[in-house]
């Protein structure tokens, strides 16, 4: 499995605070089965605003002391941009994708997508990066309606959910929206968005969840192969789920009534 979202890179934002407890967490993360992992830092200026510079030498420390500690997941870079107005400019010169790919993950505002969030994304497109929405489920606008989403899609946005909304740890709100998104096939990663303040947000135990309640082809869509085609910055299909129409009774035609 590989994990596009996390906040492990220790004191560059409000996740790790602690390169052992960093450690400890990427030993569970390679034991459950995670082989490669990007340390998506928050980046949002003017609170998590930093160089590439000083990311490159905080990932180097880490990927030093994983090796050290017998470790061999992957550590890739990457960030969580938030979406500002003119933030196109901070991409472009810090490359902020998710390590050598054109996709870059991005968040907004908790309580409801801003009106300008769109003509803040665009420009990105425009750029030619692709842009995936963080935990869509967790905005109140999308629960509130959850084609949101969808919209959001046809707009060449790609949809990340988190693995602890579909478990609960956000409240019933959220894990619903989570579910719905997921089922309508809107979404297309899940991954932890740990910011080790506890145990590793159960990555596994969502693949096994999505298995038994949609299929374990989806499930590895979500955790394994769209993830894994960040790597090769390959591209991923906005639209993946063909729903079938239900076989139902079919009106017979004028012929088949008088001939059978
Ligand atoms: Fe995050």
């Amino acid at each position: 499995m590989i994990d596009i979202h996390c906040h492990i890179l220790p004191n560059i934002d409000d996740g790790s605070k602690d390169t052992d407890k960093s450690l400890e967490q990427l030993k569970i993360m390679e034991a459950g089965g995670i082989e490669r992992v990007y340390l998506t830092s928050h980046y949002f200026r003017g609170h998590y605003q930093y160089s590439r510079e000083e990311y490159d030498a905080k990932l180097a420390a880490l990927q030093g002391s994983a090796r050290n500690a017998g470790l061999g997941l992957d550590l890739q870079s990457g960030f969580e941009v938030f979406v500002q107005p003119g933030i196109i400019t901070d991409i472009q010169e810090k490359n902020l994708c998710l390590s050598n790919s054109k996709y870059l993950l991005i968040e907004s505002e908790l309580n409801g997508l801003p009106g300008d969030f769109y003509s803040n994304v665009y420009p990105m497109l425009k750029a030619g990066y692709k842009p995936i929405l963080a935990h869509a489920e967790r905005y109140v606008s999308i629960m509130k309606k959850p084609s949101r989403a969808r919209d959001l899609v046809d707009k060449n946005l790609y949809i990340q959910t988190n693995a602890g909304a579909l478990l609960g740890y956000y409240g019933e709100k959220v894990r619903q929206t989570a579910w719905v998104i997921l089922e309508n096939g809107w979404s297309h990663f899940v991954a932890s968005d740990d910011h080790v303040r506890g145990d590793y947000v159960a990555l596994f135990e969502a693949h096994r969840m999505i298995s038994e309640r949609i299929d374990e082809h989806t499930a590895n869509l979500l955790c394994k192969d769209f993830p894994a085609a960040i790597g090769n910055d390959d591209k991923i299909p906005y639209t993946y789920v063909y729903v079938q129409r239900p076989k139902g009774k079919r009106r017979k035609g004028i012929l088949e009534s008088i001939f059978g």
